[in-house]
């Protein structure tokens, strides 16, 4: 896919996810709730996990039913809704204690601590409200084993097993030495895990089944991703200046946080992000795909390596 190309495709589909979200975030929630909720994830953000989705979802073939457009769309916005909840709640004194994100003030700098904790939780519920809408007759939205399937795998992705207890990991580690394995699956967890969820709910959108080669090749393809965009994060913190993070540089060094980088140096912290990046490309030709259809995940996968925020 050449530049202009991804351009078009990531424009068109965040046109899509943005409209949707704006539709389905209530700013009408009690007590300020829904304009704290609002603020935190919508107009901001590189939507690397919707577009993830979406180039899966394409290139398994969801787009060629209503009931699929409808589940990749939901899907999309709904990991949207958790990672924008993970933020808010990352930020957090408690946690991370930042005052900047996406160029902005922290939720809970905005609007205090206690609107903060609960717009984190009710983003979190929407998420699981926006995969499960009703089921109509004439199959224009997904079926109930699909909502079911997709709320399995985002919440395998955001609890104990994935992000939740990948940030209980961060939280106690700080000041640790941890070793790569441990890093590593520290990694994997608070943020591998739901950018593996993305790519695996793009596929079961369309219905792809969970023991043919595309679903191994997919979650493969977001195993590698995963990591890299942590490792990437890492690299992004010790490299970068805050007004281009639009979050506070060199946090994690300031709170004495094992990273790739502290742990391996830059140097070699940037070779395994090039090696993970090799892994997903393997895998991507590994699905029995053609390049056509592969072509956006591809061009993502080069993205999430190459950003420099
Ligand atoms: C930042 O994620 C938090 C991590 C999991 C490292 P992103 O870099 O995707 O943040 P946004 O959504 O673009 O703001
Ligand atoms: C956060 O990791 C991962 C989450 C699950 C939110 P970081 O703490 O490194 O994310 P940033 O750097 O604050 O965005
Ligand atoms: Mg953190
Ligand atoms: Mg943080
Ligand atoms: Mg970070």
């Amino acid at each position: 896919m050449n530049p202009q190309a991804y351009a078009d495709w990531s424009s068109q589909v965040l046109s899509r996810v943005e409209s949707a979200l704006d539709e389905w975030v209530p700013l009408e929630a009690p007590a300020g709730l829904g304009e704290a909720m609002r603020y935190g994830v919508l107009d901001g953000g590189k939507r690397l996990r919707a577009l993830l989705v979406m180039a899966a979802a394409q290139a398994a073939g969801a787009e060629q039913t209503p009931a699929g457009q409808d589940a990749a769309l939901r899907a999309a916005c709904a990991v949207e809704l958790i990672h924008a909840y993970s933020l808010v709640h990352d930020d957090m004194p408690c946690m991370d204690n930042d005052v900047l994100r996406r160029g902005k003030p922290t939720v809970h700098v905005q609007f205090g601590e206690a609107r903060a904790m609960l717009a984190g939780d009710a983003l979190q519920a929407l998420a699981f409200e926006v995969l499960t809408p009703d089921v109509c007759p004439d199959d224009l939205v997904m079926r109930a084993p699909i909502q079911a399937r997709l709320c399995r795998l985002l919440a395998r992705s955001a609890g104990q097993a994935g992000m939740a207890g990948g940030q209980a990991i961060d939280l106690a580690s700080i000041g640790m030495a941890l070793d790569e394995t441990a890093l590593r699956d520290m990694h994997h967890r608070k943020t591998g895990a739901l950018l593996r969820a993305s790519v695996q709910m793009g596929a079961a959108s369309a219905g792809i089944d969970e023991s043919g080669p595309i679903w191994e090749a997919f979650s493969r393809y977001g195993d590698a991703m995963g990591l890299a965009f942590q490792v990437v994060d890492d690299i992004l913190d010790a490299t970068q200046p805050s007004d281009t993070l639009g979050k506070t540089a060199g946090k994690d060094a300031d709170a004495n946080k094992p990273t790739y980088v502290s742990l391996l140096g830059l140097a070699q912290a940037r070779a395994e992000v090039d090696r993970l990046l090799l892994q997903a490309q393997d895998a991507l030709s590994d699905s029995g795909l053609s390049p056509e259809h592969t072509q956006a995940l591809a061009a993502l996968a080069d993205r999430i390596v190459h950003r420099d925020h």
